[in-house]
């Protein structure tokens, strides 16, 4: 595949827990299953959680931090995972003792075979976020429904420019009817960036990842369905957002 044809995509936040790397995975599963060759980097040194959520925590003998060092070449730390394929971050390393200068050099060679490389980042800013950004053509920030953490996505547009696209992730849709939360159209009155998509709050999320299972997979998931409708938007076809009738559609 020619290295022009590939697509790399962080998945960032101001605060943590938002639902990253729940996102990254399933969109790496949505995109495999759309049949594009599709690689997710783990960035989240010393918290790395990709490879639990792709059920492979126990395949892993190398990291990314062996490839940065020269140790190891990246398909010698690569794990498959049903055709998705993840580069782990070290359990041990902290951001602060790894060495990016490797890096943009990591994506050039991932670039040869895949079609999409996704970072899932740690939601610290810091050289895993700069480097993560400046190599991507895409940046999704993701934020949940709540004031704090609309204020740091706020931060975290300001520092990635045109590149950035809102993901907002466990929206309640119980509260929402009651007027007690925030709703898409109040969040992008905030923001004024553009939607790629919306996930409802959703137990299947918690329940699928303690199967060490993707909810994408799963029929009958209104949270599936938003992820699966994710990947295809990332993919490049337009999906209308579920349920929200009055926001735009976003084409990536
Ligand atoms: N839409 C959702 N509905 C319900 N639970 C969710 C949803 N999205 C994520 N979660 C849960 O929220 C928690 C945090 O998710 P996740 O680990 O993906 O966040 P993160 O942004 O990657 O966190 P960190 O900043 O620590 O890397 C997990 O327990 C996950 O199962
Ligand atoms: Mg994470």
């Amino acid at each position: 595949m020619a290295e022009c044809n590939s697509t790399v995509v962080s998945f960032v936040s101001g605060k943590g827990g938002v639902g990253k790397t729940v996102i990254a995975s399933n969109i790496g599963k949505g995109l495999s299953l759309l049949g594009r060759k599709t690689v997710l980097i783990d960035l989240d040194f010393g918290l790395r959680n990709l490879d639990i959520a792709l059920g492979v925590e126990n395949n892993i003998v190398f990291d990314l931090s062996d490839v940065f060092s020269g140790n190891k070449t990246i398909k010698e730390v690569m794990v498959d995972s049903n055709g998705l394929f993840l580069v782990p971050a070290s359990q041990v390393k902290t951001p602060d003792e790894v060495d990016f200068d490797k890096f943009s050099s990591v994506i050039t060679e991932l670039k040869k075979d895949f079609d999409f490389i996704l970072i899932d980042c740690p939601s610290a800013l810091g050289r895993a976020f700069e480097e993560a950004v400046s190599l991507s053509d895409r940046v999704c920030v993701i934020s949940n429904p709540d004031k704090a953490s609309i204020r740091d996505a706020d931060k975290i547009f300001s520092l990635v420019g045109d590149k950035g696209c809102l993901i907002i992730n466990k929206i309640r849709l119980d509260l929402i009817k009651k007027n007690k939360a925030l709703n898409v159209d109040d969040i992008l009155d905030i923001l004024r960036v553009p939607l790629l998509g919306i996930i409802p709050f959703d137990d299947d999320i918690f329940l699928s990842a303690e199967r060490g299972e993707l909810v994408v997979n799963q029929r009958n998931s209104l949270a599936g369905e938003c992820l699966c409708n994710i990947s295809k938007r990332i993919f490049g076809e337009i999906v209308p957002l579920k349920n929200f009738k009055k926001v735009k559609r976003y084409k990536f």
